[in-house]
């Protein structure tokens, strides 16, 4: 069963609570006719608690956490005990705009794993390398150093999580701040970072869903979702839009459908 996760990131109509509502009821109605596919959305804090209490069968998930409970730190996430306390299961964690925007470094997302962890949250845990590694062939490297300081720290036996990888380059607001069209990564190059995420998570003991991220589109999703090794998408600009995200739910879906 593939996995659709859209990134809401901080889109300014999606903050607007009756506007996320709408997009939530809708999408519930529209879910009954789906059977294959699970489907999470990453909203922003200022609609978390309500559109969870919404939601039904659409996962309601926070887009961070703070890795604390309490204290002196102004301007923090919710934590992960607060997110636990309103009932709402998921988080992505690692996300690159945070590692950029916020500083959050892979000892950063090693500390909020670990709060996730113990409040039992289900992390979404993104990684991927920039263009300037790709090009230097440091992918395999950048994505080790990364599951190595910021993930296997925070890693018990029984903890559940998801990878997301998203190649920096391909997401599509940072190619458009750098006057790049976005496009998602190279299916040859999603191939070898997937496997190689697989690979070193096995070697310790996990069997993992990687995610793709950076790009996808109604166009593009149909490709990419029919690579086994793909087991979803994170889904940022293109969740946005109710039509371009139900269209590709209804792709996971038939492509899920047609290979159980
Ligand atoms: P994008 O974002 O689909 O807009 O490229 C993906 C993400 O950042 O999760």
């Amino acid at each position: 069963m593939k996995i659709i996760g859209g990134n809401w990131k901080f889109n300014k109509e999606l903050r607007n609570l009756k506007k996320a509502e709408k997009f939530i009821e809708k999408l519930e109605e529209k879910l009954k006719d789906i059977k294959n596919t699970k489907v999470s959305i990453f909203c922003h804090f200022w609609v978390l608690r309500e559109l969870s209490k919404k939601a039904k069968r659409v996962k309601i998930g926070a887009q961070d956490i703070h890795w604390e409970e309490d204290g002196s730190f102004t301007g923090a996430q919710p934590s992960a005990k607060d997110l636990k306390k309103a009932k709402i299961k998921e988080v992505l964690i690692g996300h690159s705009e945070t590692r950029f925007y916020f500083g959050v470094s892979d000892e950063k997302v090693a500390l909020k794993l670990k709060s996730a962890f113990k409040e039992k949250l289900f992390p979404i845990i993104c990684i991927g390398e920039d263009i300037e590694e790709k090009e230097k062939g440091k992918t395999k490297e950048v994505l080790k150093k990364q599951i190595e300081k910021g993930i296997f720290p925070a890693l018990k036996k029984d903890s559940k999580f998801l990878i997301a990888y998203e190649p920096i380059y391909a997401i599509s607001g940072f190619a458009k701040l750098r006057g790049k069209k976005p496009k998602p990564a190279k299916i040859e190059d999603i191939k070898l970072a997937h496997n190689f995420i697989k690979e070193i998570f096995l070697k310790k003991g996990f069997k993992v869903k990687v995610l793709y991220g950076g790009s996808s589109n109604p166009e593009n999703a149909k490709e990419l979702l029919s690579q086994d090794f793909i087991d979803g998408l994170l889904i940022g600009r293109a969740s946005w839009n109710f039509n371009s995200f139900f269209k590709i739910i209804k792709i996971a879906n038939e492509i899920s459908k047609w290979k159980s």
